[in-house]
């Protein structure tokens, strides 16, 4: 029997249906996120040029927890099932789906046009479940050298780093660029893309462990900014060492805070500062909707003027909104780095579909280096 004769067995999908005060409030809530039975979608009632696929991970990210406490930029509609990108099997596919994927075929369910990240018709098809459904376009076969884990996360981290370093930042072969967050889901990848890029990379972090997944990731230099106390040490003295006193050429920063602050010591003059996000600062817009304040991050303009810095947003999603010609090269260009093994995705932890808390949780607290999934 072929699958698209085959009937689909039910399974489970996580749902949120209230936001909590904040992500482990809504960890610890048995109402606002929990996990209930799910039956196969109805191919009678989806699109024709829909397929069905049978979830094998889905990646656990740090806007999955923002999401859950309202406090991520864009919030789906309660209630949503969380989970922004996801990899699995073609189970099922409409009369009008085409030939590029085919039942039985591994694939990437792309998280801009479906899932709770997404804007239109599919956003409900989150990946903290056993199917979503997807066009066909949302599909990309995943490279032969990747596992599910590994495809689950790929485009969310290494397109966040594409934007940033070569779209935004423009990278040039022989630059420094000083990678914050280096153990995290995009500052690792950050590391491979800057290398790609020719770039000697000096990647930070606040444990010697991790620290050394990222140098077998190809960082040049690691660096440690924690001060043991909860604080961040003077790394400015580390960097001036490893650049001759000259400072980077770019800095990569999914961490701001207190992090932000020190690398505007760490730069030469007429450096580029790419913001990618505020790791160190969960709470940011505290407060269910109030984005952005009262905590929001700031930098100090005096030396943003004083070394003549050139401060870029880099919000890898909403720039394509604006401008549609900017996705295209970077997603051909990380399959591409993928399928040559040039990038080599790297996830700590997987968890079964029912552990999602702990697997949310395994983020929240930082036990996590590179990727986490969740395994339908
Ligand atoms: N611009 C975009 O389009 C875009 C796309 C994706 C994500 N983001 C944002 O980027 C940020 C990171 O996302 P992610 O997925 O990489 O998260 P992640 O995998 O949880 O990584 C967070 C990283 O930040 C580090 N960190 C957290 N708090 C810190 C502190 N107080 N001091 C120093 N380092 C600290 C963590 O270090 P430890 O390992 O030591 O805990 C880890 O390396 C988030 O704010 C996210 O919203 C932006």
């Amino acid at each position: 029997m072929t699958p698209s004769a085959a009937a689909l067995p039910p399974g489970h999908r996580v749902v949120v249906s209230a936001l909590a005060e904040s992500p482990p409030e809504a960890l610890d809530s048995a109402t606002s996120i929990a996990i209930e039975p799910m039956a196969a979608p109805d191919r009678a009632s989806i699109g024709p040029r829909d397929v069905i696929v049978a979830v094998r991970a889905a990646a656990v990210g740090w806007v999955d927890l923002l999401m859950t406490s309202g406090q991520y930029q864009h919030q789906p509609a309660l209630p949503y099932t969380p989970g922004l990108e996801s990899a699995g099997v073609v189970a099922w596919k409409g009369p009008e789906a085409g030939d590029a994927v085919g039942l039985g075929d591994r694939v990437i369910v792309d998280g801009l046009l479906v899932g709770p990240r997404s804007l239109g018709d599919h956003q409900r098809w989150g990946g903290f479940a056993s199917y979503v459904v997807a066009p066909a376009e949302a599909l990309h076969p995943i490279p032969a050298a990747l596992s599910f884990d590994q495809a689950a996360g790929l485009l969310g981290a290494y397109e966040t780093a594409y934007h940033a370093l070569v779209a935004r930042g423009r990278v040039q072969p022989g630059e420094v660029v000083l990678v914050h967050g280096a153990s995290g889901a995009t500052g690792l990848a950050a590391v491979e893309v800057a290398k790609l890029a020719g770039a000697r990379v000096l990647a930070t972090g606040r444990s010697e462990a991790k620290l050394a997944v990222v140098k077998d990731h190809g960082a040049d230099h690691v660096i440690l900014v924690g001060d043991g106390a909860g604080g961040v040490r003077r790394f400015r003295d580390d960097v001036k060492a490893l650049t001759g006193g000259r400072g980077v050429d770019v800095v990569y920063d999914p961490v701001g805070g207190a992090v932000s602050l020190e690398s505007l010591r760490c730069v030469r003059f007429g450096a580029r500062f790419l913001v990618v996000g505020w790791a160190s600062t969960p709470y940011v817009a505290r407060g269910l909707g109030l984005r952005g304040a009262p905590n929001a991050n700031a930098i100090p303009t005096n030396l943003v003027m004083m070394k003549g810095l050139d401060v870029l947003g880099c919000p890898a999603v909403i720039s394509t909104l604006f401008d549609p010609a900017l996705r295209p090269p970077r997603l051909a260009a990380v399959l591409r780095w993928a399928a040559e093994g040039a990038i080599r995705p790297h996830v700590s932890h997987g968890f079964p579909l029912a552990d999602f808390r702990a697997a949310l949780r395994a983020r929240w607290s930082g036990d996590v280096v590179g990727g986490c999934v969740v395994r339908p």
